[in-house]
């Protein structure tokens, strides 16, 4: 098991990722270092033109101070350009390289049971934020806080403690209304997003909503919702508001207090009048990064969450395949012992849905499989296409276990339709052609195979025709015969159909089983799933499951006359020949 996911030590992208980044992100604190050095100059400039500018009256002192100043601040604007282009850059950049791996992630822990939504892009899209806005220059600037107040206790400690102390005052508010804000903030956010999905998921099912008559009902339930929402929201507003107008008037404040102390120290000649101004200016920059601490915290510990969680999911990865590649395969397959359960790991006693689930076909082979609702059909076929991984046992194409075979060589050999057929946005074409560009001739071969070009042609644009979300503009049998299109296209070794007649009318029927048995003389391995006897007309072996196992495999016929008797064989055999003017009975298999 523990070849299958990824060897646990190893770096994980986000990390190789964050380690390649570490330089220019080293450079951009270096510049950050020179800005906070440089924003000194301001209050030195104060003083130089009140100290000794005004003193002496030197107009020429006064023009090179300027220019001093004006070429300190081209410098400091150039830098902060240099370091805001940097990090965001970082962020980009992470966020490009790191994507790729994580949607495979994300696919991967789908198919073996879990179920990560679309968090880690969310969390790698905050990782981008987080360097690309301003959370990581304030993370910056704030080191640089007790530099502004040491330079202002040495203009005088008393305007040292001032500011000393009206920085504790505000962190310490800061973090009382971090506190207090936290917990409706979060009430709020929980239940918008629970008002939006509300509306998300009954829009989506819009028609039964206006035919019955359900709006009244699904408004107010949104209300109820939102109006919760709403009021958390309120709460942190008022709440983070006057504190935050409290905090500004208060910085103010301290900034005419240490004027007029200035002033008064001035009076008792302690200080220059340069420093009084100069003194104003450092607090000024002292205090500015507290308010952002916060949030800049905040920050680095949602960044830190959200890589753990990312690199958690990466771990699960399996290694990289095999670089060697493997010979196209003929399409013999092998179930050894596939066992499946509803989760990742089963509970204690948990009945799996697939219980070891053995058999084999080969190429030019036709394997019905039947069985009751919730025999586990469904996921034996999800598993032969690799779609779900098996807790235990293996599923082998020419001898290769399918997770030897690298997916995306191994697709094209691979002809699937499910059972609730997902069309992809995108155009019909788009669809059929598995969303490569396509051979127009191919498309055209699946198509007609599939005996949907002409209800295709009837569409109104043709195969540029757009299916819409999830292919919603057709009906379920023009899906499911777009869907038998593309597992259909590039003749794959193992086409794999699960209910494939569902929605098909008689001459659908009929032109199924014609493709059927075109890609079995190609020599196909063909597993269908199928409830109704013409199908079954065509297939060579019978599989029949129930409750997850297999309760009899072996030729047609033969399984035909176990179940039924000898007449059932015969009449189903008679029917190949004139399968056409088929009876449409259920074959009610192993009930
Ligand atoms: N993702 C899942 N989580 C939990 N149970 C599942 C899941 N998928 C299928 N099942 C269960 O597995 C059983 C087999 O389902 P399925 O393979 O769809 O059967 P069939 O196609 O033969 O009707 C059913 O009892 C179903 O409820
Ligand atoms: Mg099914």
């Amino acid at each position: 098991m523990a070849s299958l996911f990824g060897d646990p030590d190893a770096r994980t992208p986000l990390e190789n990722a964050f380690r390649a980044a570490s330089g220019p992100i080293a450079l951009a604190a270096l510049f950050s270092c020179f800005i906070s050095m440089l924003m000194l100059v301001s209050p030195l400039y104060m003083m130089q033109v009140y100290d000794r500018v005004l003193a002496s009256g030197s107009k020429e002192t006064l023009l090179w101070l300027t220019v001093l100043i004006a070429f300190a601040f081209i410098i400091m604007a150039l830098l902060e350009v240099a370091r805001t282009r940097i990090l965001g850059r970082v962020g980009l950049w992470i966020e490009r390289i790191v994507s790729e791996p994580v949607i495979g992630a994300i696919v991967e822990r789908r198919l073996s049971g879990g179920s990560p939504g679309a968090q880690p892009l969310r969390d790698l899209g905050m990782i981008r934020g987080f360097f690309g806005g301003g959370a990581m220059t304030a993370l910056f600037d704030l080191p640089f806080t007790p530099l502004f107040l040491l330079a202002l206790y040495a203009l005088h400690p008393v305007l040292g403690y001032v500011g000393f102390g009206s920085a504790v005052l505000l962190f310490t508010v800061a973090v009382i209304n971090e506190r207090v804000t936290r917990e409706p903030q979060k009430r709020s956010e929980r239940f918008a997003v629970a008002a939006q999905s509300y509306v998300e998921a009954t829009t989506r099912n819009a028609e039964a909503v206006r035919a019955m008559g359900l709006l009244p009902g699904v408004i107010s339930r949104w209300r109820e919702a939102s109006d919760r929402a709403l009021s958390a929201a309120r709460r942190v507003n008022d709440l983070g508001g006057s504190i935050a107008s409290g905090v500004k008037s208060f910085r103010m404040f301290i900034q005419s207090l240490v004027l007029g102390i200035g002033a008064y120290l001035s009076i008792d000649g302690q200080v220059s009048a340069g420093a009084i101004i100069a003194g104003s200016i450092l607090l000024g920059r002292a205090l500015a990064p507290i308010d952002q601490s916060i949030n800049v915290w905040k920050g680095v510990i949602s960044v830190r969450e959200g890589t753990r969680r990312l690199n958690a999911l990466m771990r699960l990865m399996p290694p990289p395949k095999d670089t060697q590649p493997l010979p196209p395969p003929t399409g013999a397959l092998t179930v050894e012992g596939v066992t499946i359960y509803a989760g990742e790991r089963p509970e204690p006693d948990e009945t799996p849905i697939l219980n070891r689930v053995s058999f084999a076909s080969s190429p030019g082979t036709v394997v019905g499989v039947v069985g009751p609702s919730g025999a586990g059909k469904s996921t034996l076929c999800q598993a032969l296409v690799g779609a779900l991984r098996p807790f235990s046992g293996v599923i082998r194409l020419d001898n290769a276990a399918l997770h030897f075979w690298n997916e995306a060589d191994l697709g094209p050999y691979i002809g699937y339709l499910p059972q609730n057929v997902e069309l992809i946005h995108g155009s019909v074409r788009d669809n059929i052609a598995r969303l490569t560009d396509g051979d127009a001739e191919q498309v055209l071969a699946a198509a007609r195979l599939a005996d949907v070009h002409d209800m295709i042609l009837r569409l109104p644009d043709g195969y540029d025709t757009s299916v819409g979300e999830n292919g919603a503009r057709l009906s379920a049998g023009q899906r499911q015969r777009i869907g038998l299109a593309r597992a259909l296209y590039g003749s794959p070794k193992l086409i794999v159909l699960d209910e494939p007649n569902a929605n098909l009318d008689q001459s659908g029927e009929a032109a199924l089983i014609e493709a059927l048995e075109e890609m079995r003389a190609r020599g196909s391995t063909i597993i269908v799933v199928a409830h109704r006897a013409n199908v079954l007309s065509c297939a060579d072996r019978l599989l029949v499951m129930r409750d997850g196992a297999v309760y009899f495999e072996g030729p047609r016929d033969e399984i035909l006359e176990r179940l039924y008797g000898p007449r059932a064989a015969t009449a189903l055999g008679g029917q190949t020949q004139q399968r056409v003017e088929n009876r449409r009975q259920p074959l009610e298999l192993a009930k």
